[in-house]
């Protein structure tokens, strides 16, 4: 198991989407994205990039609201036809809540899950089941830049 990261200084949010677009695109199937940062940081930007490359041309909005929001793939190939889905964890606050979500039901489904404020798994109570678990963290360093790092946390 590799723990090296990957970094990238973006310049845009353009930049961002740019980036998370290519990345996507080499991800295989049963992988969770674990984003971190700060509110504005960009993790609904680099998500949105995330659904582009995935041929996914539905406006992503920041699922803060309904928690949830499921997309099916169209590319690349290796991937088409599995579910995408993005994930707000940010109102949770225990970890009855966490479980009511169906979050090992999503991770069955064998697609692509994102999860804004990832950090709210440490309440508890969820297996992180999947292949290939990335954690992406994004910081602010002026008004428009971003580093973003991209760390594999497991794999097998
Ligand atoms: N390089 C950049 N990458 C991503 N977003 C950026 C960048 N520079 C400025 N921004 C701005 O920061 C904000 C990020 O918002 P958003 O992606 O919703 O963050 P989060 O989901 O982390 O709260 C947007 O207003 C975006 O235009
Ligand atoms: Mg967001």
């Amino acid at each position: 198991m590799t723990k090296t990261s990957t970094e990238f200084l973006s310049c845009s949010p353009a930049a961002t989407e740019a980036f998370a677009a290519q990345w996507a695109q080499t991800l295989p199937p049963d992988t969770v994205i674990l984003l971190m940062g700060d509110l504005g940081a960009g993790k609904t930007t680099f998500i949105r990039g995330v659904a582009r490359g995935l041929g996914i041309n539905e406006p992503v909005r920041s699922p803060t609201f309904t928690l949830i929001h499921e997309y099916t793939i169209q590319q690349p190939e290796h991937l088409k036809g599995l579910p995408f889905f993005h994930l707000d964890l940010y109102r949770i606050e225990t970890p009855e809540q966490l479980s009511t979500l169906g979050l090992e039901e999503i991770f069955e489904r064998g697609g692509i899950v994102a999860i804004e404020w990832a950090e709210r798994l440490e309440l508890g109570g969820i297996a992180l089941t999947a292949a290939q678990v990335y954690e992406v963290r994004l910081t602010a360093q002026t008004e428009t830049e971003r580093r973003i790092t991209i760390t594999p946390k497991q794999n097998r």
